[in-house]
């Protein structure tokens, strides 16, 4: 394929050439005629003035060499934008025929040269055919989102009339990550929605309960107003968890290092959990290797990453069951471990509990929002490590981290 600037260059050339040519060849016939009429003698100096017109062509001449230089850069600007240009941009004749295009319209269409082709040719799409013809007719801007599912793309093409040559100018953009966003922002809100309506739901039962007489009850009202209390719990902790998520996301948490012994981390994180594991009957190993390496860490944030997980493992277990945390080196830093004896998690689901409100069995009450995961995912790529899970369904599963071992120790 003919690059674009070469086409360009080529063609500013010869006009360039042309011009030259022109000049050179008055000012050449300016002095022949100049030389005869001297030879002629006159009363007047028609040769002095025929001399004057000559230098002015000749200063003429170098303005516009100098006029060639600018334009020359300014070529190979607009070329170099066109050709860095992540939107795909394509110039066609009256007749659909592409007179110019840059890489991006190449790529995005999926075709080699769309030089020289016909708009169908290159757009290979119904609606965008038709937009690009509806433009041609009305004169008027056209703008047309299609899905390429073949290709995975969500491609817009904004077609402009050229109002001088009856062509027109054809920009092409790629809206896939635009699209997948919005999608993202449409079911953030959604979830968020089911999940506030629940509890309201609950409560508004509740009180309406109490209202209605059960507050009265010395046996029921106790009870009712305890449930009121889990609901607004369960609330207050959710409204905690997506500012978390929203402020971690979109990078408003400055993690403050320092250098952290994990085994201290471990068995803080194990002390603020022991009530819970407790009151769960539920029994509790911590291991530790001897020589681990510090790691530099925000201290909270990490810890609230093994309460997360902690607290999944006693939320997930089983009567008589147990948890074993564990940290050892490794050849990447320091990974931890927590282990339980739950009920396991099913293949499918390993990576998907990583993302915000996946619940495996959402049918379950009082289990969570499903945001608790999808927070420490976040904050340990913070800090540049990565967290992963594994499991033997029914039989329990086990979530590890890693964090980089501190380099400057
Ligand atoms: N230790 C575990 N054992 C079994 N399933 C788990 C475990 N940890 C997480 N899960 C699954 O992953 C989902 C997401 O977990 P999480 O993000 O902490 O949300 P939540 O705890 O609010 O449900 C849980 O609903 C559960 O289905
Ligand atoms: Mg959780």
């Amino acid at each position: 394929m003919i690059q674009l600037p070469y086409i360009l260059a080529l063609v500013f050339f010869l006009i360039a050439a042309w011009f030259a040519w022109r000049f050179y060849d008055l000012k050449k016939r300016l002095d022949a005629y100049a030389k005869t009429v001297r030879k002629q003698g006159g009363a007047q100096d028609p040769a002095g003035d025929l001399e004057a017109i000559s230098a002015a062509v000749n200063a003429l001449q170098t303005a516009f060499r100098s006029d060639q230089v600018a334009l020359n850069a300014e070529n190979a600007r607009l070329a170099t934008v066109l050709a860095q240009l992540t939107d795909g941009v394509l110039i066609a004749d009256a007749e659909g025929r592409v007179q110019l295009a840059n890489p991006a319209a190449g790529s995005l269409f999926g075709i080699g040269s769309p030089t020289g082709q016909t708009v169908a040719q290159v757009v290979r799409n119904h609606q965008l055919i038709e937009a690009w013809k509806r433009c041609q007719k009305t004169r008027r801007v056209e703008v047309e989102t299609v899905e390429l599912p073949s290709r995975k793309l969500m491609l817009q093409l904004t077609v402009i009339p050229d109002e001088h040559e009856g062509g027109s100018l054809l920009l092409a953009q790629d809206m896939t990550q635009v699209r997948k966003l919005e999608m993202v922002r449409r079911d953030f809100i959604s979830n968020v929605s089911h999940e506030l309506r629940t509890p309201l739901a609950s409560l508004k039962a509740l009180t309406e309960t109490l209202q209605s007489g059960a507050l009265l009850d010395l046996e029921a009202g106790p009870r009712f107003l305890e449930r009121i209390h889990t609901e607004v719990d369960a609330l207050t902790q959710m409204t905690q968890e997506l500012l978390d998520l929203s402020r971690i996301e979109s990078g408003q948490v400055q993690l403050n290092y320092e250098s952290l012994s994990p085994r201290k981390l471990i068995h803080s994180a194990a002390e603020r959990m022991k009530a819970q594991i407790e009151r769960a009957r539920l029994k509790l190993d911590v291991e530790c290797e001897d020589s681990l390496p510090n790691i530099m860490a925000d201290r909270n944030r990490l810890e609230q990453v093994l309460v997360n997980l902690i607290h999944n493992a006693v939320k997930f277990n089983k009567p008589g069951g147990s948890i074993r945390l564990g940290v050892e080196t490794t050849p990447g830093g320091v990974r931890c471990a927590v282990r339980d004896t739950g009920s396991g998690i099913p293949a499918e689901s390993l990576t998907r509990i990583f993302e915000r409100f996946y619940r495996v069995d959402s049918s379950r009450t009082g289990s969570g929002t499903g945001l608790g995961l999808s927070i420490s995912k976040h904050i340990i790529e913070a800090h540049g490590g990565k967290i992963w899970a594994e499991s033997d369904e029914g039989r329990g599963s086990s979530f590890f981290f890693e964090i980089p071992a501190n380099k400057n120790q």
